[in-house]
């Protein structure tokens, strides 16, 4: 995640496009638009301009950005980080989810994957999640959705993450998932003027699958 992009790049506003293109999607056009997703608790889907507002307020907040990327500090910075997800989503570069809460609209976080290589064989993903949610068991509702997604759909077979050494949370967090940590980068991301150890963990498609078929007999 740290070094996911949260861009700030020009607006292109075509607000109409997506919309139309979120309204007929199928989960294999994601490069239209992204499907809709619903777990247990979060629905993830597509990021709308609107989020905007409610995405400064969840994730440009001291505790949240701590480890990661840092994200715009204004709303217009939003909005033109969500105009320029749509376009690398259409570019089929990158794909962002926001997530939402049952019962409600808000968008409350993000799940992010970028492709490592041309063709998405490897592709890093990262999250962020407004701090009031931590711990509520929105992260692993939707870090199983997207998961599934980017193996079953995107066609992934190697899931990296990377998460700073201090970040208890997001090294918590990809451990609860089934994420294997492969090692440490040293001193790969810069922070607040100071080059930080970053855990690598991975998850394989095979591993996906089999621990998903546990679950599922164990369910069932
Ligand atoms: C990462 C993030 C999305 C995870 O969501 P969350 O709701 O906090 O995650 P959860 O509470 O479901 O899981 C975190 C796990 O780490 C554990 N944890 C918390 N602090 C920890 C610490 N200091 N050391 C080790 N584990 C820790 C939690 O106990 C929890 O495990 P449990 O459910 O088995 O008890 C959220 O914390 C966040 O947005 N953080 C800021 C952005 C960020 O750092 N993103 C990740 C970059 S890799």
């Amino acid at each position: 995640m740290e070094k996911m992009p949260f861009r700030d790049a020009d607006p292109m506003l075509d607000v109409q496009a997506v919309m139309d293109a979120a309204n007929s999607v199928t989960a294999s056009d994601w490069r239209k638009a992204l499907p809709v997703m619903k777990g247990s608790t979060v629905t993830l889907r597509d990021l709308r301009l609107s989020d905007a507002p409610s995405l400064l307020t969840m994730l440009a907040t001291e505790e949240v950005a701590r480890f990661i990327s840092p994200p715009p500090t204004t709303v217009e910075g939003f909005e033109r980080f969500i105009a320029w997800a749509h376009r690398e989503r259409a570019a089929g570069n990158y794909i962002c989810f926001a997530i939402v809460l049952d019962g409600t609209d808000t968008a409350v976080g993000l799940f992010q994957v970028r492709q490592l290589e041309p063709g998405w064989g490897t592709a890093e993903w990262g999250f962020a999640l407004g701090s009031a949610y931590w711990g509520s068991g929105a992260f692993i509702d939707g870090a199983r959705l997207v998961v599934d997604f980017s193996f079953g759909t995107v066609g992934v077979h190697r899931l990296e993450a990377r998460a700073a050494v201090q970040n208890g949370r997001g090294n918590g967090a990809l451990r609860k998932v089934g994420a294997v940590q492969e090692g440490v980068l040293r001193k790969s991301f810069l922070r607040n003027g100071e080059y930080l150890d970053q855990v690598l963990w991975t998850i394989v498609d095979e591993d996906w699958r089999q621990a998903r078929a546990v679950v599922t007999v164990k369910v069932h």
